[in-house]
């Protein structure tokens, strides 16, 4: 972001809070409950999750427009680096018997024009059963379904999981008492997080929600977007199972990702 840029929001930014402030005659104690909640929101450490509930969807929104590569997402507060690096035949790092239907999730990586691209890092994480997150909540074991993996040489990938359920966001901090106040509901939709990256490519942030699972129309991040919902399929043949060493039905889910090169990313951000 250059310093143009950074002082050209910064500036719209405050003349929009002005206008907002004299349309509603905003009064002192209002001006000081909303900077309380702000303070509030970072003081319990949920700085990001307040301002992703409510912006980071359209922030999407802006990095979608134009089109032709794959749909970006939000992030998310729950995202941490240096996931473990899984080896082939990958796994994400679970519990013994973790709770959840046994998901397989696989796909296809390529530049915009079809061409396969190897080695690409698909940094994956999700909620496990009760919809919690290893790193964030207590009394999960570190980087509990959180992990690292590449596509092979035909840029396809391919990674066991369990399927995570829909979740409450945190509820009972100040981003609760902004949700209470409008009278929303904490869930969203069931979900799998990913960022897709390869060096001579934009960093591409994805999420992948399933048809017909609950909240998808009505998610509290309000994040769902065409092409990110994809069929989550029910596998139950025994042979199958059997050569797969699973004694119940599993699940698939498939989805390929386009990457944009990095200088084609940077004249679709200008565009
Ligand atoms: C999440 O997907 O983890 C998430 C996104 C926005 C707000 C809260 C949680
Ligand atoms: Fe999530």
């Amino acid at each position: 972001m250059t310093a143009e840029r950074t002082r050209a929001i910064l500036l719209d930014l405050e003349q929009t809070l002005l206008r907002f402030i004299r349309k509603h005659r905003v009064t002192h104690d209002e001006y000081r409950c909303a900077t309380n909640i702000l303070l509030a929101s970072i003081k319990a450490g949920e700085g990001s999750l307040l301002c992703d509930v409510f912006f980071e969807a359209e922030v999407t929104n802006s990095a979608n427009i134009g089109g032709g590569w794959s749909t970006e997402a939000i992030e998310g507060p729950f995202y941490r680096p240096n996931a473990p690096r899984l080896e082939a035949p990958y796994v994400l790092p679970h519990r013994p018997g973790e709770s959840g239907d046994v998901l397989f999730f696989r796909g296809r990586v390529t530049s915009p024009d079809g061409a396969s691209l190897a080695g690409v890092e698909l940094d994956m994480w999700q909620a496990d059963a009760a919809g919690l997150y290893s790193n964030i909540h207590p009394n999960i074991p570190e980087w509990n379904l959180r992990g690292r993996f590449h596509s092979g040489p035909d840029g396809t990938f391919e990674v066991r999981t369990i399927v995570p359920p829909p979740y409450e966001i945190p509820k009972d901090g100040p981003t609760g008492v902004v949700l209470n106040t409008l009278g929303r509901h904490f869930f969203r939709p069931a979900h799998l997080h990913m960022k897709v990256r390869h060096p001579q490519y934009g960093e591409l942030i994805s999420q992948l929600y399933f048809d017909g699972g609950d909240y998808l129309d009505s998610d509290v991040a309000n994040a769902v977007r065409d092409g990110l919902v994809v069929p989550l399929v029910r596998r139950d043949d025994p042979e199958d199972l059997a050569a797969r060493g699973l004694r119940k039905p599993y699940f698939e889910v498939c989805h390929n990702f386009i990457l944009v090169p990095h200088q084609a990313e940077a004249v679709r951000r200008r565009a």
